[in-house]
């Protein structure tokens, strides 16, 4: 018989475990701070004390001011010191900002490192006195700390030795006006991109396939204004003629998928900024198979799909005044007796043909479909592409940079700048008449991969399906999407890599 503790603990456990991570509620006051608890303060080198972090001394008779004295406190950017015996505190943090003005980037990773030095703890982060031109400081480290503090434990059992992460509220404290407003109305949604992408993107092969996304991300937009959603089933792919996204499905049980999410913020009529995602499910390399070291990892190889739909889902929530489409092409590659082949040719949705040399170079075959089906349906005034595409991309990239690629360095050169902006940087890669050239085919129009494979010849077969005359950007971010190292803003595991920087370019597209 099952005893009634064992039960009870049951029970409890059902009722306690979170269903999805749930960033934790951030409160703005501009009140005194309450003298107990847990305290995250910033200071610089010089070690001067904001009237806030004043407060802090003087409520503990001095002794914040002779621990940074006593421990030779540097202020060196995102070092912290945590001190104890701070009564009437319980611990007082103080996390270093360097000495230069700080960025909109740098105080979010100054919230970040906040949430890394905090124990999911009720907390007061002391926002005022930063030096810094950014306006709602307070609203930055909120976002900062919510990324960081990201967990997905939808498939771990809690009990009473291993409880569930509990919810907890950061008091940000704050005299300034706009932060609070700035984060619910804006930074809260972007967070909430974000964390759809990461969830997306550790979801296991077995609970996501090309249909549950769709149900996933629709659900995501419930309720949002100005969106419109249209799914193309396995016919309607048949239909419209996109033999590559098909044909890259068909090996599978789980038939594939073409999800738009259209946002019109901007005027009616207005062309669009269309982003293109990849959304493999997960990536077996199909017949062409993959080796067996590493590949549990293909179940993010959606990761480029989840970050558009994380990033129309923050710029629709936020209400950006701008059109934006986002096109998501979701299959499985899989081996079987329905799968492609090596030799065989596709016939795309432009008409032109792809002889298939790998069925591991499936991300640029639905992409090829996807890229051409938005410029027919939108006539975008830009492109973006994001795709976890080539391993060669992560091995020059590792994952500082995302790989960026155009037709014209200048544009790759302003992605550049909308990478340092938003937190996630990209670097250039070339794109040579020689890559099309290497992928000529002997029997169809081009071949999937050729001479030396490389993010360059992924991006020249998707630019092939890519007017000339159109800006188009190129995002590889094989290297970027999953982290094995933490930094500031994203813990070990998917980054949802992407939102941020598309985020940074819908919004400078306003500018
Ligand atoms: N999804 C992979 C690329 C990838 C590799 C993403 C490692 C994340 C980490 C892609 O579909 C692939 O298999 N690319 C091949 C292309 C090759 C067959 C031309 C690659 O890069 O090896
Ligand atoms: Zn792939
Ligand atoms: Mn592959």
């Amino acid at each position: 018989m099952i005893s009634r503790h064992l039960f009870k603990t049951a029970l409890i456990a059902a009722l306690t475990t979170p269903v999805a991570f749930a960033a934790p509620d951030f409160e703005f006051s501009d009140r005194d701070l309450t003298t107990s608890g847990d305290v995250i303060l910033f200071v610089g080198p010089d070690g001067t004390l904001s009237p806030q972090a004043a407060q802090v001394d003087a409520a503990t008779d001095g002794r914040l001011s002779a621990a940074l004295e006593s421990e030779a406190f540097e202020g060196l950017f995102g070092l912290p010191l945590s001190l104890r015996a701070m009564a009437p505190f319980s611990t007082v943090t103080v996390i270093g900002t360097g000495d230069e003005p700080l960025s909109a980037r740098q105080i979010t990773d100054l919230g970040g490192y906040a949430a890394i030095v905090n124990d999911q703890d009720a907390v007061a982060v002391l926002a005022d006195g930063l030096l810094t031109e950014v306006e709602g400081v307070g609203a930055y480290l909120a976002k900062g700390y919510a990324l960081s503090s990201y967990t997905f434990t939808k498939y771990k059992t809690f009990d009473e030795e291993n409880p569930a992460p509990i919810d907890y509220t950061v008091s940000v404290y704050s005299s300034d006006p706009a932060a609070e407003s700035k984060f619910d109305s804006d930074l809260a949604y972007l967070v909430e991109g974000v964390t759809l992408a990461r969830d997306l993107g550790t979801e296991p092969g077995n609970t996501l396939w090309p249909a549950e996304f769709v149900d996933r991300v629709r659900s995501a937009y419930r309720g949002v204004d100005n969106v419109r959603i249209r799914v193309l089933d396995a016919d309607d792919i048949r239909r419209r003629g996109m033999g590559a996204l098909m044909g890259v499905g068909q090996g599978s049980i789980h038939d594939p998928r073409l999800m738009v999410v259209e946002y019109t913020g901007g005027d009616r009529g207005d062309a669009p900024i269309a982003l293109v995602g990849k959304g493999i499910t997960f990536d077996t390399g199909g017949i062409s198979l993959k080796q067996n070291n590493g590949m549990w990892l293909m179940k993010s190889d959606l990761s480029g799909a989840a970050a558009v739909a994380g990033t129309v889902l923050a710029a629709a929530k936020r209400g950006e005044d701008v059109n934006v489409v986002g096109v998501m092409p979701i299959a499985e590659n899989m081996p079987s007796q329905d799968a492609i082949r090596p030799g065989d040719v596709l016939t795309t949705m432009s008409g032109k043909t792809i002889e298939i040399m790998s069925t591991d170079a499936e991300g640029r075959l639905l992409l090829a479909d996807a890229v051409y089906y938005a410029q027919q349906e939108y006539e975008p005034k830009m492109l973006v592409n994001i795709a976890t595409l080539t391993g060669s991309a992560a091995r020059a990239m590792g994952d500082d940079y995302g790989a960026v690629i155009t037709r014209d360095i200048e544009l790759s050169l302003d992605m550049m700048e909308i990478g340092k902006v938003a937190g996630e940087d990209v670097w250039p890669l070339p794109l040579h008449p020689s890559h099309f050239e290497q992928i000529a085919s002997l029997i169809a129009d081009i071949k999937n991969t050729g001479g030396q494979p490389g993010a360059s010849i992924g991006a020249a077969v998707v630019g092939t399906f890519v007017d000339e005359t159109l800006p188009w950007v190129h995002l590889d971010i094989a290297g970027v999407d999953w982290r094995e190292t933490e930094t500031p803003t994203s813990p070990i595991g998917h980054a949802g890599w992407g939102v941020r920087f598309m985020d940074q370019l819908l919004r400078s597209d306003q500018d």
